[in-house]
């Protein structure tokens, strides 16, 4: 008789497991490798609930549930201001973390987390599930084989409609103290984060960011000037008070240009590269040729499932980490010096001054106290 092999398995852990999010979890939660053990959440009647339909234990104190279940992995989908201290707390309880983004509300606490993380030897991820998308990773590849040349130019334009009644699911939403933003380190953390993978964060930054339509304390449209190491320049504009497109991301090189959107990818390619072309094109009105670039990519979803799928792989056969912390942190930083620019009317240059990020949240918390 043959050996069985075994599928490996994590023992997990959940915190907020009363969360609206859960339901995008849940399909990853019942896959083989997960062995979930208990969930915590402060809100009793809905965590045991949970906790039933899961067929798990549940703990109102997320401590002592660490401190009982001793959980390979622990899964936190908490409000933003909650991320930096559970996963602090997790970590050193000897678990690895996946927590939903934001990964925090300030740069400085996702420092701290992994910090937190490197000497507890334990892995960080996030959830950024759209870097897990097809078309996500088409366009990068194009981007690393240098396809369309020299990148000049970048335009982000995504719009998330959202009515008050949006805002009124949870006291934390669009308020500094819960989530220390609005649509910056809320919907649009997933625009940042595919802006920062495809293209490495912006060294320079300059915006306006307005409350335009919501009774929110925080802003709902921002409007963003970008520049970045290699002297490509960008804008963006992200929304919640309008009804546009959902994302639209062009980028343009000296040798073609693509856009993106949801579950598209078109690409353009020029018969000569505009550096070349400056210098010998001998016709001083003549234009570059562009035809269309083909594009393929191999089937994948950009779901919770990706996520978790790549984290198993990092734990138990040592990948790399697509979705981590340390990349996290970047639309982070630049969601936060989006903000910083705005409050102080300048150009912010990177990295951030952690400090004075930090004193200007807690104004504009004691502001809307
Ligand atoms: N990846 C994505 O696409 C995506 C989509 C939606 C939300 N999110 C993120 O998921 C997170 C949760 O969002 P939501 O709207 O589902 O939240 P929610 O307000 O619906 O739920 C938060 C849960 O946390 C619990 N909680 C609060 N304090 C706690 C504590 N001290 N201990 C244990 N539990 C506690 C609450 O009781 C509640 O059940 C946010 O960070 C949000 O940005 C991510």
């Amino acid at each position: 008789m043959g050996t069985l092999m075994r599928q490996p398995r994590l023992r997990y852990a959940v915190i907020g497991a009363g969360a609206g999010i859960l339901n995008a979890h849940r399909p990853a939660l019942a896959l083989p490798e997960v062995d979930l053990a208990a969930v915590a959440d402060v809100n009793a009647s809905v965590g045991r609930q949970r906790a039933e339909e899961l067929g798990c234990a549940f703990y109102g104190d997320y401590r002592q549930m660490l401190a009982e279940t001793g959980p390979d992995v622990v899964v936190i989908f908490t409000p933003p201001f909650l991320h930096a201290s559970m996963a602090i707390d997790s970590l050193r309880a000897g678990s690895h973390v996946l927590i939903e983004k934001p990964m925090a509300v300030q740069v400085s606490e996702a420092d701290a987390m992994l910090d937190a993380a490197r000497q507890n030897q334990r892995l960080l991820g996030v959830f950024f599930q759209h870097r897990f998308r097809p078309e996500v990773n088409a366009a990068r590849q194009l981007l690393q084989q240098q396809v369309l040349g020299q990148i000049q130019r970048v335009e982000l334009i995504a719009t998330w409609p959202r009515p008050d009644s949006y805002f009124k699911l949870a006291s934390w939403r669009a308020t500094w103290w819960g989530e220390g933003g609005g649509i910056l380190t809320n919907q649009a953390s997933h625009n940042l984060d595919v802006l920062c993978y495809l293209l490495g964060q912006p060294t320079r930054v300059v915006a306006w960011t307005r409350r335009l339509l919501h009774a929110i304390e925080t802003e709902d449209t921002v409007q963003a000037m970008l520049e970045w190491s290699d002297g490509a320049l960008g804008m963006l504009h992200i929304s919640t008070a309008e009804a546009d497109r959902p994302e639209r991301l062009k980028i343009v090189g000296t040798h073609g240009s693509l856009e993106l959107g949801p579950g598209e990818l078109t690409a353009q390619i020029l018969d000569v590269d505009m550096r070349d072309y400056q210098v010998h094109c001998s016709d001083p009105y003549e234009s570059p040729r562009a035809r269309p670039y083909e594009v393929t990519w191999e089937e994948s979803t950009g779901d919770h499932v990706a996520v978790y799928r790549d984290f198993h792989q990092a734990l138990l056969n040592g990948t790399d980490l697509r979705s981590d912390g340390i990349h996290g942190l970047e639309e982070l930083e630049l969601a936060n010096a989006i903000n910083y620019s705005s409050y102080n009317h300048r150009e912010v240059l990177f990295p951030l001054d952690q400090l004075d990020y930090a004193t200007l949240l807690e104004s504009l918390r004691q502001q809307n106290n």
